[in-house]
């Protein structure tokens, strides 16, 4: 908490939602299932068992851009396994390619027709949001910026994007969807930035730790994701029924459990989820010349595509979700009028929009068209209209 004063702290989580921090609580306790062993065997500290070794020797034994082109046409949850791989990578795949025995099939078709019924909200929180506070994420921002993909985050967005985008495909997780297969490989990716980001010089020499991505890291990610949106919606007053609650949140911890994190860590329950996010995620929210760099590429990518408004008002905007905190930390230029008209117009359009008003506001086309542009850059994947297939690096940033 050294870059935080307690106030700052607690005014921070309180724009983000995610306050009630700063008790002496360690701070992976849990009162999940985990409760009474975080304090050793805490997420900090746990990586992936299986994945890692595994793609440590498929590295060293140069297997990779083979995986690379063999993995390319697997893509459906449903499709076999591709042929062309060691052996060893597809007896792994064999072993995790599935849902956990725990995942509810009604739950996850609620959530997936909740992540439709809410799709422009989900894009445009996960888009500027979460997208923008990876950035202020120390770890994930220096990991992100020094990995292969760093040096093109255009390249890496629209494949986060892709991330985003299958978890709220109406069939995501049933037999013609991809989500199995999109969490999979990121799993894969996450093994191999393990073994390759400790020889970049680069990251070392920013980086607070020896091993990148623990599932705490994970945990903080998915904080930054679901909580944050989930968070969001309730502040924004989005009607948000106690089923379609627990269905998003199901999606997540199917979604949290295929990228490897062990269940006992996964929390139970929204309530436990933003006691955790208040513990790990906002008290460790602070600037780095990476997430700045990083930042800047990510809005300068949502700039390009003509959203129907201009880089004042997606700063403010960005500066409305995350609070000004953020936005100094940043260097997001001010645009008071779009400061001031953000933060009257964006309510009143929610309520609009969402029935609860019958008074149209004036601007209402301009945000209509602002959340329509948004959602198409994530249904189009980054704006490039194709598939950006998922691909496990070989090598860091060079520089
Ligand atoms: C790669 C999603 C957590 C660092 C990826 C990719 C996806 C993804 C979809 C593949 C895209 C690509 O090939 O670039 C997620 C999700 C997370 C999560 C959904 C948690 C809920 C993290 C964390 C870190 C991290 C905690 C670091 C602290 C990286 C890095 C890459 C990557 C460095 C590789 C980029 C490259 O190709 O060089 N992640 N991630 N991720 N992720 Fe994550």
């Amino acid at each position: 908490m050294d870059h935080l004063s307690r106030r700052k702290l607690l005014s921070l989580g309180a724009a983000l939602g995610l306050a009630g921090v700063a008790n002496p609580v360690p701070a992976w306790a849990s009162t999940g299932a985990a409760a009474g062993t975080a304090a050793t065997t805490g997420p900090e500290w746990i990586w992936d068992d299986l994945a890692d070794p595994l793609m440590a020797r498929m590295l060293t034994g140069g297997h990779v851009p083979a995986i690379n082109t063999a993995w390319a046409s697997w893509v459906d949850n449903n499709d076999p396994l591709p042929s062309g791989l060691p052996a060893e990578f597809s007896a792994y795949l064999g072993r995790v390619n599935r849902l956990p025995s725990w995942a509810d099939p009604a739950k996850l078709a609620r959530a997936a027709d909740f992540n439709r019924r809410r799709d422009t909200y989900l894009f445009m929180l996960y888009g500027l949001g979460s997208g923008i506070m990876s950035t202020v994420i120390p770890r994930e921002a220096k990991s992100v910026y020094w990995s292969a993909g760093g040096a093109d985050m255009q390249d890496r967005a629209a494949k986060t994007f892709t991330f985003g985008y299958d978890l709220s495909e109406l069939k995501a997780f049933e037999p013609t969807g991809q989500f199995v297969v999109t969490a999979n490989k990121t799993r894969v990716v996450h093994a191999a930035v393990r073994h390759l980001l400790p020889q970049s010089p680069h990251w070392r020499a920013v980086a607070d730790e020896t091993i990148p991505i623990s599932a705490a890291d994970i945990l903080v990610t998915f904080h930054s994701l679901g909580t944050f949106v989930y968070r969001k919606l309730l502040d924004w007053r989005i009607p948000f029924p106690a089923a379609d609650q627990e269905a998003f949140l199901h999606s997540w911890q199917v979604a949290i459990h295929l990228l490897g994190v062990p269940d006992e860590h996964i929390p139970q329950t929204w309530a436990e989820a933003e006691r955790q996010a208040a513990r790990v995620l906002t008290p460790i929210l602070t600037p780095s010349t990476e997430g700045i760099a990083l930042a800047e590429e990510l809005l300068g990518l949502t700039a390009q595509v003509d959203l129907g408004v201009t880089r004042g008002f997606l700063n403010e905007f960005v500066r409305y979700v995350l609070s000004d905190e953020v936005g100094d930390w940043l260097g997001l230029r001010r645009d008071y009028a779009a400061a001031a008209l953000v933060r009257t117009a964006w309510p009143a359009f929610i309520l609009f929009r969402e029935g609860l008003s019958p008074i149209m506001p004036g601007t209402f086309y301009m945000f209509d068209q602002f959340v329509r542009a948004l959602a198409m850059l994530f249904l189009n994947k980054g704006g490039s209209g194709k598939t950006t297939p998922i691909t496990i690096p070989t090598g860091n940033r060079a520089g």
